[in-house]
């Protein structure tokens, strides 16, 4: 529903293309990402911060939702920085262009490599744990690096959302980060090493949140820490409030809007900011799914159906959790329609099921949909965020080609993987190689 249209041929049309014909183009299963819908929700995110935040403010794309070139360059080209949690992503990022002033290195068990690329290329390393400050201090004193690198630290917050208990990052019990009883050590080990440029605080609460009052929470305790590292003579003039902002998946879902988000969480630092006469910082966030996630959809081709009386109907596809992991791992919901049956009723109700060799590979229980025939294009709705990037190859199933559709016009983002992918790096001994 969020970025597609219905054609005068009832056929599904996203970005001014046909889904059905997209796929006859480039394949089944096909991810379609809508530009226009990225694009937006980048600008919105960037005009409410403007709007509502008075200091300075920079949006960063938490690209683990997906990141790819072409998906990192467009939210670039939209002004946005990047959030990156690996070499693999900072890598990525670089390469397709972004502004390296902009990138911003995560992670709870940064490698040296990874920290070194994010020296040399002079992006922001966000600090979780002791042996990361130690291995930076290190590292500075190796590399003597032109300029000291941009460092902030990451804490745990401490606060507690309604979110699935493994995209949960906020309360205390997690793995990420510095706990707030560490905070004035921290600020001790910055005063002895001012070869690092202590720019900031981070924390982010957690994912897929409707809720604007753990926001508006983080804003006064993360304030609160900015004020103390002022009085140890820290003036760190960076703060983070992370991402985390929900999504619609199915009809019941209701998250605020973007523009409320931002509001919340802008308001929030500027008066925490104001009634403790701190000078506004610049404030960051790092939103990932809010971003990417309405913005595309997956087109599946229909096989197989088993229909198991007086229980349900299985509906096979060709995917399915090597391309979305979600609902296996996290009972994730979605919103299905067949793209070559949008003006039909829907009077059945199927399970949706994947091809895998694994009875929990299920990608939807109990959908409502149109009788349908092998051969139909079913589309799963909203599946930007975390699809693509946690897709795997389970079963040896070759990833799926991504489109990025725009004005009538398709352009593939990401090659559809082939059978010699599939082996690329496999490697045959010589005592097992065929006689
Ligand atoms: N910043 C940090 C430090 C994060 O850990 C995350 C997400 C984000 C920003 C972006 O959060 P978002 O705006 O996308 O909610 N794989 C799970 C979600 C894991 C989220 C991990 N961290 C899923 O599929 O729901």
């Amino acid at each position: 529903p969020l970025t597609a249209v219905t054609s005068d041929q009832g056929t599904l049309t996203v970005g001014d293309c046909d889904v059905v014909d997209l796929v006859k183009q480039f394949g089944s299963p096909l991810y379609i990402v809508d530009e226009h819908t990225v694009r937006v929700a980048c600008q919105q995110y960037r005009q409410a911060f403007e709007q509502f935040y008075p200091g300075e403010s920079q949006v960063l794309y938490a690209s683990k939702a997906w990141n790819c070139l072409a998906i990192c360059a467009l939210v670039a080209s939209e002004g946005l920085g990047i959030d990156v949690v690996s070499g693999g992503e900072l890598y990525t990022a670089l390469q397709a262009g972004v502004d390296s002033a902009k990138l911003y290195l995560h992670g709870n068990n940064k490698s040296q490599d990874e920290l070194k690329l994010a020296i040399a290329n002079h992006c922001t390393i966000i600090a979780d744990n002791w042996l990361e400050l130690d291995l930076l201090v290190e590292l500075v004193q190796e590399l003597a690096p032109e300029h000291s690198p941009r460092v902030m630290f990451r804490m745990t917050p401490g606060i507690e959302c309604h979110t699935h208990e493994y995209i949960r990052t906020g309360h205390l019990d997690s793995k990420f980060g510095f706990d707030p009883g560490q905070f004035s050590d921290l600020l001790t080990f910055a005063q002895k090493h001012s070869e690092i440029n202590w720019v900031g605080l981070h924390a982010h609460i957690g994912s897929q949140i409707f809720e604007l009052q753990p926001h508006q929470d983080l804003t006064s305790v993360i304030v609160s820490w900015l004020e103390q590292a002022h009085q140890a003579g820290l003036p760190m003039q960076e703060l983070n409030v992370g991402g985390g902002l929900g999504i619609r998946y199915v009809e019941s879902d209701d998250p605020p809007s973007i523009l409320t988000w931002s509001q919340v969480v802008c308001e929030g630092i500027a008066k925490a900011c104001q009634a403790k006469q701190l000078p506004y910082p610049k404030l960051l966030c790092e939103p990932g799914r809010s971003l990417i996630g309405s913005a595309c959809l997956t087109a599946y081709t229909v096989g197989s159906q088993k229909t198991v009386p007086g229980v349900r109907t299985y509906l096979s596809v060709d995917g399915g959790m090597s391309d979305n992991p979600r609902p296996i791992t996290y009972q994730s919901l979605y919103s299905p329609v067949i793209a070559n049956r949008m003006t039909e009723a829907a009077s059945e109700t199927v399970t949706i099921a994947g091809k895998h060799c694994e009875s929990g590979d299920i990608l939807l229980k109990d959908a409502a949909l149109p009788p349908s025939q092998p051969g139909d294009i079913l589309v799963i709705l909203g599946t930007g965020a975390y699809n693509y990037s946690m897709a795997s190859n389970y079963n040896r199933l070759p990833r799926p080609a991504a489109v990025l559709v725009q004005a009538g016009e398709a352009n593939l983002i990401v090659q559809r993987e082939t059978f010699q992918d599939l082996i690329r790096h496999d490697c045959l001994p010589s005592r097992l190689q065929p006689v």
